[in-house]
């Protein structure tokens, strides 16, 4: 069968597997997807062994989506900008091909599965990091008016709009989270790790427009620390990153097989099986 995998470290956890077999079987495809540990000292020699081998595609999570971008031969503009690469493509020519398929998911978890008006709307990302760098291109692209992106290291954040500005015309703003005072959101998505500490950053308490909505692009069993925020404080809806989680998948699962799988029934079982 055709071969794919997930490589990181740890990868025991990962949940690119199920997901991906998932999908198979709703497209009537025979895939054989695997989880790879990868080398932190060598990552580059996991990746080569897998395509010598005859692999297809890898999915790339945390550590390598640096060393991924890094390690192609071509780039799509979106990984181009975001500096980071999670999906992997052997071409024809042997040649690797690296893609990011972080920021369509966020995008197309929020409109197709939720259904956000981006067109129009005011968007404010916090966290200025790998995980908000991966997202920027797709987000300046979901019609949106204008991003603000705020980060506790407000120079980060001005390093990210600036990138933002050259790959976009929508207008970027950047700030601390003390530039927020006064500031109204349509919708806050939130891209920081604070919440792997159960944290939630320094924001103001009356940051969404009636109706705003909060995004969390974590995810847990439980309803994250962000999630609960924005409950407690008014959220018209408040999601997590599992929906994310899935639609890059389905991204990456088109880019391998020229298939789009749906994505909805793959979403409630992982739900369920929390
Ligand atoms: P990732 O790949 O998850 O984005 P990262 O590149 O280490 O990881 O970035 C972590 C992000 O979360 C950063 O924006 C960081 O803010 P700084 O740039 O100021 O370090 C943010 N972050 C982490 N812990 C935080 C906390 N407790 N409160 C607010 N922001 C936090």
């Amino acid at each position: 069968p055709h071969r794919y995998a997930v490589i990181g470290n740890p990868i025991a956890h990962s949940q690119s597997p199920v997901i991906h077999a998932a999908f198979a079987e709703q497209c009537g495809e025979v895939i054989d997807y695997g989880r790879i540990l990868g080398d932190r000292h060598d990552f580059a020699a996991d990746v080569q062994r897998f395509f010598a081998q005859g692999g297809l595609g890898l999915n790339v999570t945390l550590p390598f989506k640096e060393q991924a971008w890094a390690l192609v031969d071509e780039r799509s503009e979106r990984a181009e900008v975001a500096g980071a690469v999670n999906t992997l493509i052997v071409l024809p020519d042997g040649r690797l091909r690296g893609d990011n398929t972080d920021g369509i998911g966020l995008v197309r978890d929020l409109a197709d599965n939720h259904g956000f008006t981006f067109a129009g709307a005011r968007v404010l990302l916090l966290g200025a990091g790998g995980a908000a760098r991966g997202v920027l291109v797709p987000l300046l692209g979901s019609g949106l008016r204008e991003l603000v992106i705020a980060n506790r290291t407000a120079e980060r954040a001005h390093t990210l709009a600036v990138l933002g500005s050259g790959s976009s015309t929508v207008p970027v703003a950047a700030c601390g989270f003390e530039g927020l005072i006064g500031e109204r959101f349509d919708l806050v998505i939130n891209a920081t790790s604070a919440g792997l500490s159960g944290a939630v950053p320094p924001i103001p308490a009356d940051l969404l427009a009636p109706g705003g909505w909060t995004y969390d692009m974590l995810y847990g069993a439980e309803p994250t620390a962000f999630c609960r925020w924005g409950q407690a404080h008014g959220a018209a809806r408040s999601l997590d990153g599992l929906g994310m989680l899935v639609e890059q998948a389905a991204e990456s699962f088109r880019l391998w097989r020229g298939v789009r799988p749906r994505t909805a029934e793959v979403i409630a079982m992982l739900r369920a099986a929390d």
